[in-house]
């Protein structure tokens, strides 16, 4: 398929903002998939920070990290993710990527999942985090009965950020079946001016 597929797309659009140096945060650790790959864009002088609730979630993910030789390179927090604004004030405005990958943890507990009132605060706070043309990228899962208030919560969100503070796109195939996930990118603007 010539279309990329949406987590494709969004490591496509990371990596393209990371460079070797850079900080950027996991706000939906789990496993530890999208970690690994923000630690291997972000280069052995870059910084990551992920964050999860769930004890399983973070032992899976540092197994992960640990394995591909990356694991001092990650700050991991059992934490949610609506506390990114005051754990990482220290990097307000340098942060270059955020990635949310909403839901549950694929092969855990299906009740324990991201929810719209710590999302929100938490999608704020990274978008404050930001550097200048730095990126959120978050996947929205409607197939499930949370996802899909949370999911409608979120775009209700973005669509109503200014203009002049930050560019959203929404990638989606639309004529697939059963509420198919969404990806939402958040680029912050260099300035009011542009
Ligand atoms: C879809 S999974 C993330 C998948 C992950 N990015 C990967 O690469 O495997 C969603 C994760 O969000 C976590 N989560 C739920 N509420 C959270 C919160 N308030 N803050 C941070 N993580 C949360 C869940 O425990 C779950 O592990």
């Amino acid at each position: 398929m010539t279309l990329k597929p949406l987590l494709g797309y969004g490591k496509e659009i990371l990596s393209k903002v990371l460079e070797p140096g850079d900080i950027a945060v996991d706000a939906t650790v789990g496993n530890g998939h999208d970690t690994l790959f923000l630690a291997t864009c972000t280069g052995a002088d870059g910084q990551v920070y992920g964050f999860d609730v769930q004890a399983e979630a973070l032992a899976s993910a540092k197994a992960r990290l640990d394995e591909a030789g990356v694991l001092e390179r990650v700050t991991l927090w059992q934490a949610g993710h609506e506390q990114m604004g005051e754990r990482l004030a220290m990097h307000r405005g340098q942060v270059k990527a955020v990635t949310f990958n909403l839901g549950y943890l694929p092969g855990g507990d299906k009740e324990r999942v991201t929810v719209t009132s710590t999302t929100l605060p938490a999608l704020e706070a990274a978008l404050d985090l930001l550097a200048p043309g730095g990126l959120v990228t978050a996947m929205l899962y409607s197939g499930h009965p949370q996802g899909k208030e949370e999911a409608q919560a979120v775009l209700e969100w973005a669509k109503g950020l200014d203009q002049k503070r930050a560019h959203v796109l929404l990638y989606q195939f639309w004529n697939q079946k059963n509420d198919p996930p969404v990806l939402l990118a958040i680029e912050k603007r260099n300035s009011p001016s542009t």
